[in-house]
């Protein structure tokens, strides 16, 4: 994983330009850097397969279509949670907020263990699927699976948006950006679009 304001180093298929570095032949560690300066929310996505909840975190979330309402989660397929999605077909989102990253770091633990991983992590269940959803979180959406798309590693999960919340006294989100967590500065104290490193990377 990156650390925060470093850069892809040069490398084969690389050059040094005016202060950018041109990739050529991207390897994954200079694509994974490039991707990293693009900021996104965190999210927790969510299944229950035989009883047993599934839930980690992921920031490759976004939506996609306002009429049918679809959003969409990008899965690695090496994840438990791929198996559980793949099977259940029904699913949950909760958009984090800034005083959650310790969930989000607990949900991104590879080799946590399944039985109990929610017993610290307050939420309730999805009046739609019955997935956990976390409390507190700025938003959430149920959903059941509208398309599967094969994306490399990762399968692309299209969801049929079953239902939504959206929390009145929302505070401000939890970000992920060069390989750490971050948040917004509050809007009020200066422009939203200014981020400050909030936390050290994980
Ligand atoms: C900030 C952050 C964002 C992540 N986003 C994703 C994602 O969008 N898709 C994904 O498959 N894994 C993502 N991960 C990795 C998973 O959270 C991690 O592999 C998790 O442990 C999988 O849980 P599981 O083994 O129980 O399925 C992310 C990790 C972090 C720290």
């Amino acid at each position: 994983m990156m650390r925060p304001g470093s850069s892809p180093t040069c490398s084969p298929g690389s050059t040094e330009r005016a202060g950018r570095d041109v990739v050529t032949a991207p390897t994954p560690d200079a694509f994974r850097a490039a991707m990293s300066q693009f900021a996104s929310g965190v999210t927790v996505a969510s299944t229950v397969l035989d009883g047993i909840d599934h839930a980690m975190t992921a920031s490759a979330f976004t939506s996609v279509s306002l009429d049918p309402p679809l959003v969409l989660v990008c899965v690695e397929k090496s994840t438990r949670f791929h198996h559980a999605i793949t099977m259940t077909r029904r699913w949950g989102v909760s958009v984090l907020g800034h005083e959650q990253v310790d969930v989000a770091r607990w949900l991104a633990t590879r080799g946590r263990p399944l039985a109990g991983q929610l017993d610290g992590v307050p939420h309730r269940r999805g009046e739609r699927t019955g997935v956990a959803l976390v409390e507190d979180a700025l938003c959430w959406v149920e959903c059941r699976t509208w398309q599967s798309c094969a994306g490399g590693d990762h399968t692309i999960v299209v969801g049929e948006v079953l239902g939504l919340d959206v929390h009145r006294e929302a505070s401000l989100p939890l970000l992920y950006f060069r390989g750490g967590f971050t948040d917004l500065i509050a809007p009020e104290a200066t422009t939203p679009s200014v981020v400050r490193a909030a936390r050290p990377a994980g």
